[in-house]
């Protein structure tokens, strides 16, 4: 195996984001692109001699490809073992499980996460650390100072591994073992859960209805739901993963999980639907007619995980990204354990997993999870709402009406304004920052303003701060609205508006979140001019 140093020069733009590198797929594809971050993942992990790693992903388009360049780089700098999972599928939360309890030194997923695959749309390579979590703020760091000082980088010219069947091969002096990507991760969830109560609702005759989404959960969600569950075949949609994901966005939510919501909302729905995106870690919950949005989900979960082995000596504490709702502040507050606050991104939860100071958090973008692995996983949260329905002998429906009974309603939605204009986005908050401190007392839309700020985090474990984490407004009565950008789109910037408001009125249980927060909505406008600054008037996405 000849190992080649092929010269090459910087690429402007390898930040990684919230989660990873995300890019248009072509742009992965332009040369030295993908060689160029992979050799500056190498140099900021401190090189990967000796080194074994895990390998996997969602099985977008482009994939297979650059799982082979991946392992080719790995052989050349010489690395020991990479464990990847067949055909280099691999669900994110099952890649984090493998990195942990294979004691790897780390892993590399290709992931786009929910956005849409194909030739025209999205690629993502992200690196995991040995504690299965996504690479901290310094690593990240690390590898995007490299990526602006890159001369070269190493390969070796050597055959493709035949990655369709589970074995070990050799690539010069490294190995490389094929995995079947469900089994481990289906035991992890054995051990959980209790999947005797789980077969005994299923068999009595309680249905379900899983949306893979043409995604990576489609062979997961067959071989636990339908296979050791007892599940009706047919029970998981769109089971078989496709490099287009069957030309959908994998995004579990109301507006892209079409099919799940026609039956959900259908004259005879099944009793459970759950749906999961592109790479497996975020969930969608659903009962006969009822979307619970994550953030309750997250807070229902909290309430009750005790019913399930694996948290029945209760919770150390929880967290929640800031814009999720206070929903889990309320659960965490009458069972007196702490509720952290942190920045968005899966990646500011892993110290305080590690730390021992929580066991289950969630983030309003419906990924829910806890210290079993180190990402947030959406088979593990549809599992831990079964266990508790099938403790509770109660419905999803009846559940969360219970909760909202007990703790309070909290209104919430995200609005998305899509691809607006970056420049004019940086200007929107650069001006609403510059009045965040005259904001208190004012009035807009019939709500008192109470204090603004803008959110930083300290990390309570290593005691390093995220700062500029999102705008916040908090109104007298218990509103709020949260502004952000996101870290994860591929073109222009994306604006998000978190609302929250909070109802203790018991009558509040049906009604419309939307027509609820229309209020705080207009709110949100009148404070950042919105349309002034975006052009837009109505949001791209109410989720
Ligand atoms: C989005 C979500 C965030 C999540 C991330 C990765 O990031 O908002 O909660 O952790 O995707 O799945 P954003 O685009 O808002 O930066
Ligand atoms: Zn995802």
């Amino acid at each position: 195996m000849e190992i080649l140093t092929i010269d090459t020069k910087p690429i402007e733009g390898q930040k990684p984001g919230t989660s990873g590198l995300r890019k248009k797929t072509r742009t992965f594809m332009e040369p030295h692109y993908l060689e160029n971050f992979v050799e500056s993942i190498w140099t900021g992990i401190g090189g990967v001699t000796s080194k074994t790693l895990v390998l996997g992903g969602d099985g977008r388009y482009f994939s297979p490809e650059a799982a082979q360049v991946i392992l080719r780089m790995a052989a050349a700098s010489g690395a020991r073992r990479v464990i990847v999972g067949q055909n280099a599928l691999l669900s994110t939360p099952a890649a984090s499980n493998l990195i942990r309890t294979r004691a790897t030194d780390g892993g590399i997923i290709l992931s786009a996460s929910h956005n849409p695959g194909g030739i025209d749309e999205d690629f993502g390579v992200k690196f995991n650390n040995s504690n299965g979590g996504p690479a901290a703020e310094d690593v990240t760091g690390r590898i995007f100072e490299a990526t602006k000082s890159i001369a070269s980088y190493k390969i070796a010219e050597t055959q493709n591994v035949d990655l369709s069947q589970p074995g070990e091969y050799a690539m010069g002096d490294m190995v490389v073992e094929v995995v079947d990507p469900v089994e481990a991760y289906a035991q992890l969830m054995e051990k959980l859960f209790d999947f005797d109560a789980i077969r005994r609702l299923i068999s009595g005759g309680f249905t379900m209805r899983f949306d893979a989404m043409h995604a990576v959960t489609g062979p997961y969600a067959k071989a636990i739901l339908e296979g050791r569950l007892g599940a009706a075949p047919g029970s998981v949609l769109n089971a078989e993963p496709k490099p287009d994901f069957g030309g959908g966005h994998p995004d579990p939510n109301p507006i892209w999980a079409k099919e799940l919501m026609a039956a959900m909302n259908g004259d005879t729905p099944p009793d459970f639907g759950a749906a999961s995106d592109g790479d497996g870690d975020r969930n969608m919950i659903m009962g006969p007619g009822l979307y619970v949005t994550p953030s309750d989900s997250l807070a229902v979960l909290a309430a009750n995980a005790h019913l399930a082995p694996a948290y029945a000596k209760g919770l150390a504490g929880v967290a929640r990204s800031m814009p999720t709702s206070r929903a889990l502040d309320a659960v965490a507050a009458r069972k007196g354990i702490d509720c952290y606050e942190t920045p968005t991104g899966w990646k500011f939860f892993g110290n305080l997993l590690d730390d021992g100071r929580i066991t289950l958090c969630g983030e309003e973008s419906a990924g829910t999870g806890s210290d079993h692995v180190r990402e947030k996983d959406g088979l593990w949260a549809v599992l831990l709402w079964l266990n508790i329905l099938a403790e509770t002998g109660k419905g999803v429906v009846e559940l969360v009406h219970d909760h909202w009974a007990e703790y309070g309603r909290n209104f919430y939605t995200r609005h998305d304004f899509e691809g607006v204009d970056a420049d004019r986005a940086t200007e929107m908050f650069d001006d609403l920052r510059g009045r965040l401190d005259s904001l208190a007392g004012q009035e807009f839309c019939g709500r008192i303003v109470e204090r603004a700020d803008e959110f930083s985090y300290e990390d309570p474990v290593d005691g390093s701060v995220a700062r500029q984490q999102g705008l916040r407004v908090m109104f007298a009565g218990g509103g709020r609205v949260v502004y952000r950008l996101s870290g994860t789109g591929t073109v222009g910037a994306t604006l998000r508006v978190y609302l929250e408001d909070v109802s203790e009125d018991a009558t509040a249980q049906d009604r419309d979140a939307q027509e609820a927060l229309s209020d705080m909505a207009r709110a949100a406008e009148e404070i950042a001019r919105i349309e002034h600054y975006t052009g837009r008037t109505e949001p791209d996405v109410r989720a």
